[in-house]
């Protein structure tokens, strides 16, 4: 039997959750387990000594910037965060310009960029012109760096074959901003090829983009689980096992953000709450990729309860985006080393 390539990641951008194939997403999870066994015994583990990775934010943040950040400093490199407002680019520095002229000062590019319509496009534009891997830091259409660690953490705790498993993605209510789309899309189009059945819930005016329900569509092909849209709640986390309730913008509703906010406060009853938990299975696990409108998308009993594994999932974040930075960033002989079979960590 002719044997399976090895996977190689090397110089790949990360940009959609579906760039990288599900044997490639495997095995960066594998990679990101074994980096966090390692990290959490004190071994290090300098996979991209001397390597740079440049982070630029055009949206706020506490955990994209401070996993990666930690993260390259763990594997032995420098992450240089850079804050849009500083730089030129609102006097004239294009998407190419920050590609070719960032891609001669580093090892890759990661980019926070969440303007509705925009985010996507320039990120893409940057890759165009880039020389190294560009990464996707969360955009107005994915987050797949949020849905790999969220991945990693379902695993974690349901086991490796999620076929048969189900997690109720539904909108909720929060009053503090428009919150970007990208995460449930992220979600449906990633874990419906991981074979779990997939609930989308929420309100009408909440709909995701149709490109995005067509892919998580076919990912529910291909994976062999399934995928449905409803607009009930409580009928999304009937028997779920996980349960990952968490507000967006009416964003493809409307572009008024006062008659989206007026639109939101029809649907306040559209919480997480102890009720709406016993609705799912017993050891159902609550989900949320954070920050949350606590007392508003979820009450404090869920979110701080033992059902609740956020704080796993935020620390998930560190581990798969290494993996990612380590198969996109280096070089060859990195590359023989991260195939190499791990060896026994010793027990301290
Ligand atoms: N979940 C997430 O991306 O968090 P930050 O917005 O804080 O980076």
């Amino acid at each position: 039997m002719p044997r399976a390539k090895p996977i190689n990641l090397a110089g790949r951008d990360f940009i959609s959750d579906l760039d990288f194939s599900i044997a490639e997403t495997e095995a960066v999870l594998n990679l990101a387990a074994r980096l966090k066994k390692e990290y959490r015994a004190g071994k290090p583990h300098p996979l991209l000594r001397d390597k740079t990775l440049a982070m630029l934010f055009f949206f706020t943040s506490t955990r994209t910037r401070g996993s990666f950040e930690a993260g390259m400093a763990q594997l032995g490199g420098h992450a240089a965060f850079i804050d849009s407002d500083t730089t030129q680019i609102a006097h004239g520095d294009t998407a190419k310009e920050i590609g070719q002229i960032f891609g001669r000062y580093f090892n890759a590019i990661a980019i926070r960029q969440c303007d509705w319509g925009f985010g996507n496009r320039y990120i893409n534009e940057v890759a165009q012109h880039s020389p190294v891997p560009v990464l996707n830091m969360q955009c107005d259409v994915y987050h797949p760096f949020q849905i790999l660690a969220d991945l990693l953490t379902i695993r974690e705790y349901k086991g490796k074959n999620l076929k048969g498993r189900k997690i109720a993605v539904s909108w909720a209510y929060a009053a503090s901003y428009q919150k970007p789309i990208s995460v449930p899309q992220s979600l449906i189009i990633q874990l419906t090829r991981f074979g779990m059945d997939v609930v989308l819930a929420h309100p009408p005016e909440y709909k995701l983009m149709p490109e995005i329900v067509q892919q998580a569509e076919e990912g529910a092909r291909l994976g062999g689980g399934s995928f449905r849209i409803t607009h009930d709640m409580d009928d999304a986390f009937e028997d779920a096992d996980v349960v990952y309730p968490k507000s967006w913008g009416s964003l493809l509703t409307t572009s008024d953000l006062k008659e989206s906010a007026e639109i939101g406060k029809k649907y306040t009853s559209w919480i997480c709450d102890e009720r709406r938990m016993t609705l799912a299975k017993k050891d159902a696990i609550y989900m949320h990729c954070l920050p949350a409108d606590r007392g508003l998308e979820v009450t404090d009993a869920v979110i701080d309860g033992p059902q609740s594994v956020v704080y796993e999932q935020a620390e998930n974040r560190l581990h798969v985006q290494k993996a990612v930075m380590v198969m996109t960033m280096g070089d060859k002989a990195t590359q023989a080393k991260i195939r190499a079979k791990p060896r026994r960590i010793a027990r301290k």
